[in-house]
């Protein structure tokens, strides 16, 4: 079950912990209760058809009402306390929260922007956090509903246009945890997942101040090359030192990410040239047309992006 990339029973962070331990009591109350009924609707089917002596009714039943009742109330009111105590403190944004983050939600990748103090910048599909942090993810929805979920860590949040939802998490151990968006938004909705990669301060820190680094114009031919077919073909949708782009994902430090394609391939040589000649074979309905590339200039332009840590 650990390797289960959205198994929402493991948790790894503030919120999920709160979470876990009322999903697993639900589903194992729900099994009792299911268990019980079953057992006695048998016990009441055999005695209908005979098979089993009749009871012998005394009194007007209200008894057994009463029973009924209690037996009914109890695990009902468990449940509503715990939940309302549970959604109490999962709910937020907490006010110690000590990072900010905005995530935009667009069909079907996740624009993620880092804007405070210690300086801007903007990735895509792959959300660092430190550990043992509480941190604020303020959702932008351009286009149509989203929802935030990252199951080991926190429960969903919808993305609605027009407004600001708030989600906020806090990862208890280093890790990278799947997240998946979990509202029906389109052809692609299944292949609109992300990564939160949790690190330690240190770690998230040093992450940072490299996505923040400038990259230094291509030095090789090739690369150099490939740069003229970024800005022919590539930059009205992606951005590259904060030039060009808008609705694809910035690809200025494009080789430091795992996934590429909102969590749907690997960031291999291999998947980005398929990706960038054929993305509608790996992502039917993505918004990324197929680049009429000769082999050359696929050549060319993937040495640039190589150069893009
Ligand atoms: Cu975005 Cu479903």
């Amino acid at each position: 079950m650990t390797g289960a990339p959205l198994g929402y029973l493991i948790s790894a962070g503030t919120r999920a912990a709160t979470i876990v331990p009322l999903t697993w009591f639900l589903t194992i109350l729900s099994v009792v209760v299911c268990a019980v009924i079953g057992a006695l609707l048998w016990f009441g089917v055999g005695r209908a058809r005979g098979e089993r002596a009749p009871v012998e009714r005394r009194g007007d039943g209200l008894g057994w009402i009463r029973w009924g009742l209690a037996l009914s109330a109890l695990p009902m009111a468990v449940t509503l306390i715990w939940t309302m105590a549970a959604l109490g403190r999962v709910v937020g944004p907490p006010r110690d929260a000590r990072l900010t983050i905005d995530v935009t939600a667009r069909q079907y990748w996740w624009e993620v922007r880092y804007a405070d103090a210690a300086g801007s910048f903007v990735t895509a599909n792959e959300i660092h956090i430190p550990t043992d942090t509480k941190v604020v993810v303020r959702l932008h929805g351009p286009d149509v509903i989203h929802s935030f979920w990252v199951p080991q860590l926190s429960g969903k949040t919808d993305v609605i246009p027009g407004q600001i939802n708030v989600a906020w998490l806090e990862a208890s151990r280093p890790g990278r945890y799947r997240g998946q968006c979990s509202e029906y938004c389109g052809l692609e909705h299944a292949q609109m997942a992300f990564e939160v990669v949790a690190e330690r301060p240190d770690q998230f820190a040093a992450w940072r101040a490299g996505q923040q680094r400038p990259i230094p114009l291509p030095a090789t031919p090739d690369a150099q090359r490939g740069l003229v077919v970024f800005k022919t073909q590539c930059a009205q949708c992606h951005a590259l030192r904060g030039v060009g782009g808008g609705s694809g994902p910035d690809l200025t430090h494009l080789m430091s990410r795992a996934k590429i394609a909102a969590g749907t391939l690997d960031n291999t040589t291999g998947n980005l040239a398929g990706w960038i000649l054929d993305p509608q074979s790996a992502k039917p309905g993505s918004k990324m047309p197929a680049q009429p590339l000769d082999g050359r200039q696929l050549n060319d332009l993937l040495a640039l992006l190589k150069t893009l840590k």
